[in-house]
C-alpha cells in the first residue's frame, strides 16, 4: 500500500485528478457538514445522515471514487463493536476450511483483523483491492451503512451482523476510552450514554445503521445474509451452517458429521481467540491511518454486560428508543436477556 500523493498543482495524470477533486471535496465537506462531539477524535461530522470522522469521510469518497467491485464479492459489514472481530475469523476460517488445518491455523499466528482488509481506512491508490486479490470470493469489511456504499456493491454479497444497543454502547465506550488522544478531556459514560442516544457516535446514530442493511436485506434476501450476536452465542454451529451456506460454501453432511462446524466455532470462540499470544501481544495495522493493539478487540465477549453500567432507567430510555426506531420494520433486536 503506498501513500497518498501530496496535492499537486499541475495534475500528472487523470487519476491524480480524480485524486485531488477528490481532496478539494473532503476540504469542502469539512468546511460545511455539521460538526459533532467525537467519541474517539475531537469531532466527527454528519455526512449524508451518519456521524464519520474525517478520516473516514475521506475513505469513504475514495470508494466512491476508486473502487471496482466483483460480483463474487463478500462483504462483511457492522457497526462497530457489534461483532466484527469474531465474524471476521468464522468467515475467513469457514471460506478457507479446505486450505488450513484446523491444529496450524493462519488464525493462531495472525490477528483476525488481518484475516481480510477493512475498506474503510484504506488510501490512495486502492492497488490492493486491484491487484494483490487472487482469492474468489474477496472479503472485506465495512462499518459504513449501507446507503453510503457505492452503487456497484449493490450486486454483491453482504454478512451484517447486529447487537444489542446496549452491549455495542458499552463496548465501544471501553473501546474508544483506551484509544481517545490523550490531548481530549477523556469521555465519561453518561457523556457516551447521552451522545449514542442522539445517535452522535461514529458510523451512528446505531438504529439508521442497522435499519439500513435490515431494508435492503428484505429487499435483497439473497444478498444480504442478517446476522444476530446473540443468537450466534446462544447456538453458533446453526448460525456458521447459515453463514457457509450464504457464501457459497455449504457443510457436506461428511463435514457436519467429522465435526468441522465445531472446530470452525472452537478455533473462533472468544476463549481461544482472546488467549492466543498473538491477539495478546500483537498490533493491528489499519493502512496509515491506526495502529491497534490487537488485545483491544477482545474484552468480555457477553451477552447483557450492559447490566454493570447502566441503570434501570437508561436501559429504559435506550429500549425505548430502539423499539420506536425499529417499530413497523420487521426487525426486532435481542434487548431482553
Ligand atoms: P465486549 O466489549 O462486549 O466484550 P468488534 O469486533 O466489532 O470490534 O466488537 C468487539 C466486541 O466483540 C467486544 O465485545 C469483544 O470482546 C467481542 N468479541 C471479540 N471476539 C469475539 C469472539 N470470538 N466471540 C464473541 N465475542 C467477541
Amino acid at each position: 500500500m503506498t501513500s497518498p500523493p501530496s496535492l499537486q498543482t499541475t495534475p500528472t495524470s487523470e487519476e491524480d485528478v480524480a485524486y485531488n477533486n477528490m481532496c478539494k471535496e473532503h476540504n469542502h465537506l469539512m468546511e460545511t457538514l455539521p460538526k459533532g462531539h467525537g467519541w474517539r477524535v475531537q469531532y466527527i461530522y454528519n455526512y449524508k445522515g451518519f456521524w464519520l470522522n474525517p478520516n473516514t469521510i475521506k475513505s469513504n469518497l475514495l470508494l466512491h471514487t476508486y473502487f471496482k467491485s466483483h460480483t463474487t464479492d463478500i462483504f462483511l459489514a457492522t457497526f462497530p463493536k457489534a461483532g466484527t472481530t469474531w465474524l471476521k475469523s468464522l468467515m475467513f476460517s469457514t471460506l478457507n476450511r479446505h486450505h488450513h488445518a484446523f491444529s496450524d491455523h493462519p488464525l493462531h499466528h495472525h490477528g483476525p483483523q488481518s484475516a481480510f482488509p477493512i475498506l474503510d481506512v484504506e488510501s490512495y491508490p486502492i492497488t490492493d483491492f486491484t491487484t494483490n486479490f487472487s482469492d474468489v470470493p474477496r472479503l472485506f469489511n465495512t462499518h459504513f451503512p449501507y446507503t453510503l456504499l457505492p452503487a456497484c456493491m449493490d450486486a454483491c454479497k453482504f454478512v451484517y451482523v447486529c447487537r444489542d444497543p446496549k452491549d455495542v454502547l458499552i463496548s465501544k465506550w471501553h473501546f474508544v476510552s483506551k484509544l481517545r488522544s490523550k490531548d481530549l478531556p477523556p469521555l465519561t459514560l453518561d457523556k457516551a450514554i447521552e451522545l449514542f442516544q442522539q445517535g452522535v457516535s461514529e458510523y451512528g446514530p446505531f438504529w439508521e445503521h442497522v435499519l439500513s442493511y435490515w431494508r435492503a436485506s428484505l429487499e435483497s434476501p439473497d444478498k444480504i445474509l442478517f446476522l444476530k450476536y446473540e443468537e450466534l452465542k446462544k447456538q453458533p454451529e446453526v448460525e456458521v451452517k447459515k453463514l457457509a451456506a450464504f457464501m457459497g460454501k455449504p457443510f457436506t453432511m461428511e463435514e457436519e458429521k467429522k465435526g468441522v462446524v465445531g472446530e470452525i466455532v472452537k478455533l473462533c470462540s472468544f476463549k481461544n481467540l482472546s488467549n492466543l499470544e498473538v491477539n495478546k501481544t500483537g498490533v493491528d495495522k489499519f493502512a496509515n491511518v491506526a495502529v491497534i493493539e490487537t488485545k483491544n478487540f477482545f474484552r468480555k465477549g457477553e451477552i447483557g454486560d450492559w447490566k454493570n453500567y447502566l441503570s434501570e432507567e437508561m436501559k429504559e430510555r435506550i429500549d425505548r428508543i430502539t423499539d420506536e426506531k425499529l417499530q413497523g420494520s420487521g426487525l426486532t433486536l435481542t434487548t431482553r436477556v
